[in-house]
């Protein structure tokens, strides 16, 4: 690319190509450190699948069911953009869900609310990865999965999807597969001290890490 091209396409990758993940990873970070069984469970699967480091594959760890139902109920409790992303109705306007929307009016689904409301989905501050088994536990099993859309839908969506995927799988399985983890007092209430004005405006996250024994 050219500086010129660099320069137009640098907040782009900024924003929705590293702000979003490294915001996913510090979420489901502090997700699992507040739900220790999970991250227990999480951290064998890890552990006792991939025997040193260098096993772990992005193919490898997608075919891990219960690693992909953290990662879906890490985006459900912490969606790295959490308000809705505005499209507008057409010249004639569009009926959506059952009701008449005037044309030219902005429409959007707010992603943390709609994540958070029990409307969708029980007990919606747990952080529950059975959820999104494929049977999962009989109570949660009326859960709206559907709402689920981090990535937004339609053909305007994340572009960088497969590669957020990738990343987040990989990230997290070789940082679980190294460290130890505790979650520093002054962090207990990282999520509910946080604001969003559109990406979430992040407090640090303090974990004390510690080199996993052998
Ligand atoms: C967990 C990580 C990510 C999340 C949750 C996420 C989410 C989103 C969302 C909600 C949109 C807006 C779609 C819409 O308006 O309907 C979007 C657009 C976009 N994302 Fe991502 N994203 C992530 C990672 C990435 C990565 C890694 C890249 C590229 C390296 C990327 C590149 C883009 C681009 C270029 C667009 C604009 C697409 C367009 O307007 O056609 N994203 N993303």
């Amino acid at each position: 690319m050219s500086p010129a091209e660099i320069e137009s396409n640098a907040s782009l990758l900024i924003i929705a190509g590293s702000e979003t993940t490294a915001t996913f990873l510090s979420g489901i970070t502090y997700n699992l450190l507040r739900t220790p069984a999970v991250l227990k469970k999480l951290t064998e699967l890890v552990r006792t699948t991939f025997a040193v480091e260098s096993d772990i594959t992005v193919l490898k760890v997608q075919q891990l069911d219960y690693f992909t139902a953290c990662i879906e109920e890490g985006l459900r409790t912490y969606p790295p953009v959490p308000i809705g992303l505005q499209r507008v109705t057409t010249a004639e306007g569009n009926t959506i869900c059952n009701k008449y929307v005037p044309p030219n009016t902005k429409v959007s689904v707010p992603q943390w609310a709609s994540y958070s409301s029990p409307a969708n989905f029980l007990d919606p501050d747990r952080f529950v990865p059975e959820r999104w088994m494929k049977n999962p536990p009989a109570k949660y099993a009326n859960d709206n999965r559907a709402v689920l859309q981090p990535f937004s839908v339609g053909p305007r969506n994340c572009i960088g999807r497969g590669l957020a995927y990738a990343e987040m799988r990989l990230i997290l399985a070789r940082v679980l597969h190294n460290f130890d983890f505790e979650l520093q007092e002054d962090s207990r209430n990282w999520l509910s001290e946080q604001k969003s004005y559109g990406l979430w405006e992040k407090t640090p996250l303090h974990v004390k890490i510690i080199p996993r024994k052998l």
